[in-house]
């Protein structure tokens, strides 16, 4: 259905592809998987017509053809979810779903048969809200979904999911894989990338793999490979050698504390305390009030009852205030959040610390900050200078970016909320040695993921919520994926 070969883009003097290529079938999901920054969306990009190729081919059911934009692309019946959000926020549900009007063209008439053919699609992906809702009323998963509707309602022959799962709770990813899936077998040419390598084995039947802008490994069966040998293909022999592991002890001394803590709604006689040098997971699942708790920290949310206690004793009553106390807040929600995606890298890295957010408040020279946004490029690894600009580095490597300026800020608490989402395997890896490394220094580490084995990796203990309570504390040996799974679901009863 699609091949796609010899594709050539340079950026300045960056080579974002250099012969990579794809076949994509009628009829199967065909993964692409790579490090942050390898080239797959640039590659997709150039299939859906909105980035133009340098050299290379693309053919359509054997005949070559060429797209001057991303309309062209559409009208051969390629629809492309990409990356970045997408929607327009102050449009409705149906205005986002039909960006072209729709059928017909009399307003009323059309608004109904938008919405007709619009409910089965919005049923069969699970995404439960009002046509006439405003967009940015939506959670950021909500509009992920959304985005897939409107890709749908295309009704593409190709269709292209550029990490359709990165921002969605895991009972709506499973609902997409499944979906994709059942797409695929009614016909269509799925190609999909991801950096959640078990999901790709669960949903491709072939795979892909792109490594500095070259295809590596072209449309391997999926039964031919494994997490391993994917890992292996993606970073090739310069794969980071693991860190030597730092001993660590928990310092006891300026903790974190929660007493009695209440949100209406949300959380309900919650207590903790967290010491420098410990890492914390807090798990449960949607609304159990783990969040709640980082917002609480966070200044966010104010507790209606109980309090919050940052080391040296201030109660964030405000982000602000918090941020100021010294709490760093880096969230995997970087759909275009947590950066100022026109300025450049450095002006990102060092914004807490230039804002005269951190602890200290004092600003250093330019010079100076550039010099720590090039430390912090080489710590984090990531794929950009000092001088890039945020919106060009690529997903993975701007959730670095968000890192990066917290790590700048130098926080004494860092609340982290599923912090690697569309991060690499590799960069994940090294993203949880910096965290080990910062507990080292007496950090004090409060992390929530949905990723269940990132809690089991990096957490000393790990706190199990559910309707607003702790029900469950996890520790040490005893700490794994069916454990935190079964705690999380269990129909404990909630203690007094
Ligand atoms: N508009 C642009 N201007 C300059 N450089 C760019 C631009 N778009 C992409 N690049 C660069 O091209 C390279 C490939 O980026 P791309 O977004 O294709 O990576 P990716 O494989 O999708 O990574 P990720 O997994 O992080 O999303 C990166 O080094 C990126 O910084
Ligand atoms: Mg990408």
């Amino acid at each position: 259905m699609l091949a796609a070969s010899g594709l050539v883009k340079h950026y300045g003097g960056v080579a974002a592809l250099d012969a990579a290529g794809i076949t994509v079938e009628r009829g199967e999901v065909h993964a692409l998987v790579g490090e942050n920054g390898a080239g797959k969306s640039t590659l997709v990009k150039i299939i859906s017509g909105t980035v133009r190729p340098d050299g290379g081919t693309i053919e359509l059911d054997g005949r070559t053809v060429q797209f001057a934009n991303a309309r062209q692309a559409a009208d051969h019946g390629i629809a492309i979810v990409s990356q970045e959000l997408m929607t327009f926020g102050d449009l409705t549900v149906l205005e986002n779903l039909f960006p072209f009007g729709g059928p017909g063209r009399l307003g009323l008439v059309s608004t109904r048969a938008m919405e007709r053919l619009a409910a089965p699609v919005l049923a069969e992906l699970g995404l439960r809200v009002s046509p006439h809702a405003r967009v940015e009323t939506l959670s950021l998963a909500d509009q992920q979904l959304l985005e897939i509707c409107r890709a749908l309602l295309q009704d593409p022959r190709v269709l292209i999911l550029d990490e359709p799962t990165s921002a969605l709770p895991r009972e709506a990813a499973d609902r997409l894989t499944e979906t994709t899936r059942r797409l695929a077998r009614r016909g269509l040419a799925v190609l999909y990338i991801s950096h959640f390598l078990e999901e790709v084995l669960r949903v491709a039947q072939r795979v892909s793999v792109l490594r500095d802008g070259r295809t590596v490994l072209a449309g391997e069966e999926i039964s031919a490979v494994s997490v391993d040998s994917l890992v292996t293909a993606m970073l090739g022999d310069t794969g980071p050698a693991p860190a030597a592991r730092r001993e660590r002890a928990v310092l006891g001394g300026s903790s974190l504390s929660l007493t009695g803590v209440g949100v209406p709604g949300r959380l309900r006689e919650v207590s903790l305390t967290a010491a420098g040098g410990e890492i914390v997971g807090l798990a449960g699942l949607q609304g159990a009030g783990h969040l709640a708790v980082l917002d609480a920290v966070c200044g966010r949310a104010r507790p209606a009852a109980g309090s919050v206690r940052l080391p040296g004793g201030t109660v964030p009553r405000s982000p602000r205030q918090a941020v100021a106390a010294g709490v760093a807040y880096v969230s995997g929600d970087r759909k275009g959040r947590g950066l100022m995606l026109d300025q450049s890298l450095w002006e990102n890295a060092t914004a807490v610390r230039r804002l005269g957010l951190g602890r200290d408040g004092f600003v250093p020279s330019r010079r100076r900050l550039v010099q720590r946004t090039e430390r912090l490029v080489h710590r984090l690894r990531i794929r950009g200078g000092p001088y890039d600009i945020a919106a060009r580095l690529s997903g993975g490597n701007q959730q670095k970016a968000v890192l990066a300026k917290w790590l700048d800020a130098d926080p004494a608490v860092i609340a982290l909320d599923d912090p690697t989402r569309g991060v690499d395997v590799g960069a994940r890896t090294e993203m949880h040695e910096i965290v080990r490394d910062l507990a080292c220094d007496g950090k004090i580490i409060l992390i929530a993921s949905t990723d269940l084995t990132e809690l089991v990796d990096v957490c000393d203990r790990v706190l199990v919520f559910q309707r607003g309570r702790i029900t469950d504390e996890i520790v040490g040996e005893a700490l794994s994926e069916q454990a935190l799974s079964l705690a999380m679901n269990a129909g404990f009863a909630a203690p007094s």
